[in-house]
């Protein structure tokens, strides 16, 4: 029996726990260069936004960083949650001091693949970009409103300007540690439109085939059967769904007006203004469990009552923008779909989720329990600049002797394993060496701090 294994289990638990709440900027996640399958052809990126890897990673921390709200409760995240296909299960949000979105938070998955450039239920966000500061200077969402006596996004900026973990990160990403407006713009939208699910079980159909009206040969009878209905307008038997929700993307067509559904969360008035939907994809999560309720209201809880509304579509006459293509000769759409048929329908819908993008760890919240980050990595040039000059150390894998060179200044040199335990400590001046021969081998943590400043710099190595 290998009596090693137990050991190696524990030490990569314990490394698992130091390492969540840190970000290594020698091994980023790959955000720019994931594959996306062939017949993926839409894509809303801006010429001057495509998606780097460093400014993705600030995009991330951006996104997590409850920081970015005027009481330091709210971030981007609690709202558009990781599990839930970055949505909220809740049909309202909760915002600063508890108060509730308007409408229903948006699943923000595949959000780069669409024609639509607007951004919004009711597209009042020309880009991307444009949307990414909105809730941030929403007076309920997280409040800095600049109205009310609220404080205004350049407070914000301020704020996060004397956070040292920005000005290492927008230095990374940008080449100085400027914070602006529209760098934040820049970076959360890199996150959001890295944010890609196409694993599901249509993309695995899809692949095999040539022309996605072929049956897929990995789909059911009932699954297939759904994909036509899907596909097919009223008029040649099916149910007209790919008319608005179109190509293996499943974004909106960006002329679609309303779809009948006009209510409000929480009131009884009426919203004829929302025209856009997400992507159709991961409406319900691995297990089958919706991803939160449907429709900017929130008003449809179930796959099977949406079916069954655009099976009947309300004749309302307050609705004057309903779309033409759901009042087919004047009157409201009557599909009339068996029960087998809104069962195939819902079966084809819950193809479409996917699996990696609910856990994978680029997507997931960097911080720590007590909402910490720490960045780490031996080329970090960029952390320097709070020293005001360039450290080095060397070699680096190490064997015995490990340099550090600094130009001026005395430090303090804590050298920590990957379980956080504290395994040497030297003080130093400029430039110093330090012997090591006494570590096993494997990964440190340096902390170098400045004995005037107390500014602290971490670095990582490897003993051999
Ligand atoms: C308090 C909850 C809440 C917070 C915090 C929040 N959002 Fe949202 N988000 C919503 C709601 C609700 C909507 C839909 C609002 C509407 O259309 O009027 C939305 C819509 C969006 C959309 C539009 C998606 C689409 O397909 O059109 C994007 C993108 C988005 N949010 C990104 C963000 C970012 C980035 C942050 C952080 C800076 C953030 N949200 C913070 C609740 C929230
Ligand atoms: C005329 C265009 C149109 C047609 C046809 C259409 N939809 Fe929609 N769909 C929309 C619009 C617009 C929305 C956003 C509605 C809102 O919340 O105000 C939407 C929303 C949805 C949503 C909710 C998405 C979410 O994230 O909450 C689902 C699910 C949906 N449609 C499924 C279908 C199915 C299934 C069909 C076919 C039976 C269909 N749609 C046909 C325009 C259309």
């Amino acid at each position: 029996m290998n009596n090693k294994a137990p050991h190696t289990f524990a030490l990569i638990g314990l490394a698992f726990i130091l390492i969540s709440g840190t970000i290594d900027l020698d091994n980023l996640f790959n955000y720019a260069n994931q594959t996306k399958p062939i017949y993926i052809v839409k894509d809303n990126t801006p010429q001057n936004n495509v998606i780097n890897d460093k400014t993705a990673t600030l995009g991330r921390v951006l996104f997590y960083d409850k920081k970015l709200s005027a009481n330091n409760t709210i971030a981007c995240a609690s709202c558009h949650q990781q599990e839930n296909a970055f949505g909220d299960d809740a049909t309202q949000s909760i915002g600063l001091d508890g108060g509730l979105t308007g409408r229903h938070s948006m699943r923000l998955i595949n959000a780069r693949f669409s024609d639509e450039e607007k951004f919004f239920w009711d597209e009042r966000a020309v880009s991307l970009e444009n949307q990414t500061t909105q809730p941030i200077q929403d007076h309920t969402e997280m409040g800095f409103s600049g109205t009310n006596g609220q404080e205004d996004i350049n407070d914000l900026i301020v704020k996060l300007s004397e956070i040292d973990y920005y000005s290492e990160l927008f230095n990374f990403a940008f080449g100085d540690k400027t914070i602006t407006e529209e760098r934040i713009q820049l970076a959360l939208s890199q996150f959001i439109r890295s944010i890609q699910s196409f694993d599901s079980k249509y993309d695995i159909g899809r692949a095999m085939v040539t022309n996605p009206n072929t049956n897929f040969p990995n789909f059911t009878a009932q699954e297939n059967q759904g994909k036509r209905l899907f596909r097919d307008p009223p008029n040649l038997g099916g149910a007209g769904c790919l008319g608005c929700h179109r190509g293996d993307e499943f974004d909106i067509d960006p002329n679609s007006r309303n779809n009948g559904i006009i209510g409000v969360a929480g009131s009884t008035s009426i919203d004829l203004t929302n025209f856009k939907a997400p992507t159709l994809r991961d409406l319900v999560n691995p297990d089958g469990n919706l991803n939160g309720p449907l429709m900017h209201d929130g008003s449809l809880t179930t796959l099977m009552e949406v079916i069954n509304h655009y099976n009947e579509i309300p004749n309302n006459a307050a609705n004057t923008d309903l779309d033409n293509r759901l009042r087919p000769g004047g009157n409201t759409q009557r599909l009339n779909l068996t029960n087998t048929e809104k069962l195939a329908l819902e079966a084809f819908l819950k193809t479409l989720t996917g699996v990696d993008v609910y856990t994978n760890e680029k997507w997931s919240n960097p911080f720590d329990a007590n909402e910490n980050i720490s960045l780490i990595g031996n080329s970090l040039a960029t952390d320097d600049h709070k020293f005001g000059q360039t450290v080095t150390l060397f070699p680096n894998p190490v064997k015995e002797h490990l340099n550090i060179k600094v130009n001026t200044g005395d430090y303090l040199v804590t050298i920590f394993d990957l379980n956080g335990k504290k395994v040497f400590e030297q003080n130093i001046s400029e430039s110093d060496a330090m012997n090591l021969y006494r570590l096993r081998k494997g990964i440190y943590f340096l902390k170098l701090q400045n004995l005037d400043s107390k500014k602290i710099i971490t670095k990582k190595f490897i003993k051999q």
